[in-house]
């Protein structure tokens, strides 16, 4: 029973009565702009293959990403991140084929730039991990580790290519250190003061990517855990932030996204420039996998993951749901 007098004044409920009234109250609102769809581009293959870890994903072929790049212009995402799948006898030690003008990434950039134009801001990984025969993001030294400074001279290369086949941004994904500034510095060099650097700034070594390294075929063993950051830190990252700001960064980006929204907070809190978040793979496959089994409502899933992260900061997300959920909340009309 209820006396007056005994009860608070306040009934928050009051605000959760009608859909429109919560629509109104909403203090975050998910938008097609804030989409950013990563897609994968497969050298020597005629049709789409699908990538059984990522049910619904696939690498492309150059046809099928001019489509996917339109079809998300269409729904009103704002980018594209293009990662490059090359023939695995293209692999070897230094990831030439990372560098080759020809190579599939760039490939992949001049056909979809050529495609969508200005329609989509265009983003090219730029890392040495889909091309090199060992996995490892950058290039080795003669006892197995891996090379900061050697590495860094590979991915001023890497940005020109990229540049050079269309890229607007190029988002350095690699985590060694000094690789914004080097990047920056090649880039303005060679007349790109425009393409803009979208830095990984704090990445750090998930499990979460497992479903990633199907879907580029990753020749990894072992793990990335002396350049990738450690899950146990916070202040490491808050570091990472300086330096990649520092050095130049226009854009920075806190990944995974699910398990680190306090330190997407932190960085939202921190910066003075857009801050991006990227829900992985493993994020992806986790609620696919889960919905798939019936366990949970797969739709309504989707859009909690991806309000948490923009709750906790993030202006940006790459989500492998970026088409599909821009078109949901209303397409480029939104
Ligand atoms: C490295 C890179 C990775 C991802 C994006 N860029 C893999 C890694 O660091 O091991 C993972 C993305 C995902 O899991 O969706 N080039």
């Amino acid at each position: 029973m209820t006396a007056y007098g005994n009860f608070p004044g306040s009934r928050p409920r009051r605000l959760r009565t009608t859909p429109t009234m919560r629509r109104m109250v909403a203090e975050t609102r998910l938008h097609p702009a804030n989409l950013i769809l990563p897609a994968f581009v497969r050298e020597g293959i005629d049709a789409p293959v699908e990538i059984s870890a990522m049910p619904g994903v696939r690498q492309h072929t150059l046809d099928t990403l001019r489509k996917a790049a339109v079809d998300a212009v269409e729904a009103g995402v704002s980018g594209i991140m293009l990662f490059g799948v090359p023939a695995d006898e293209k692999k070897d030690a230094r990831g030439t084929a990372g560098t080759d003008p020809d190579g599939i990434l760039q490939q992949g950039l001049r056909a979809v730039r050529k495609e969508v134009g200005d329609d989509l801001v265009v983003m090219s990984d730029l890392c040495l991990d889909e091309y090199t025969d060992h996995g490892h993001c950058g290039v080795l030294t003669e006892d197995g580790r891996v090379d900061n400074d050697a590495t860094l001279e590979r991915y001023a290369e890497m940005a020109q290519v990229q540049a050079d086949a269309g890229a607007h941004t190029v988002g350095p994904s690699g985590m060694m250190d000094g690789q914004i500034g080097v990047i920056r510095d090649a880039l303005d060099q060679t007349g790109y003061e425009d393409v803009s650097i979208l830095a990984y700034t704090a990445k750090y070594s998930s499990a979460f990517y497992g479903p990633f390294r199907e879907a580029v075929g990753s020749s990894l063993r072992g793990d990335r855990k002396t350049y990738q950051q450690d899950p146990a830190n916070v202040r490491e990252s808050l570091r990472e932030l300086a330096l990649d700001l520092e050095e130049g960064a226009d854009m920075v980006m806190v990944k995974p996204a699910g398990p680190y929204l306090d330190i997407l907070a932190k960085v939202a809190d921190s910066v003075n420039v857009p801050v991006a978040a990227y829900q992985i793979s493993g994020e992806y496959s986790m609620i696919e996998a889960a919905a798939e089994k019936g366990w949970i409502d797969r739709d309504a899933a989707i859009l909690e993951s991806l309000t948490g992260i923009r709750r906790a900061g993030a202006s940006m997300i790459l989500t492998y749901w970026a088409t599909e959920v821009a078109q949901r909340l209303g397409g480029r009309s939104a």
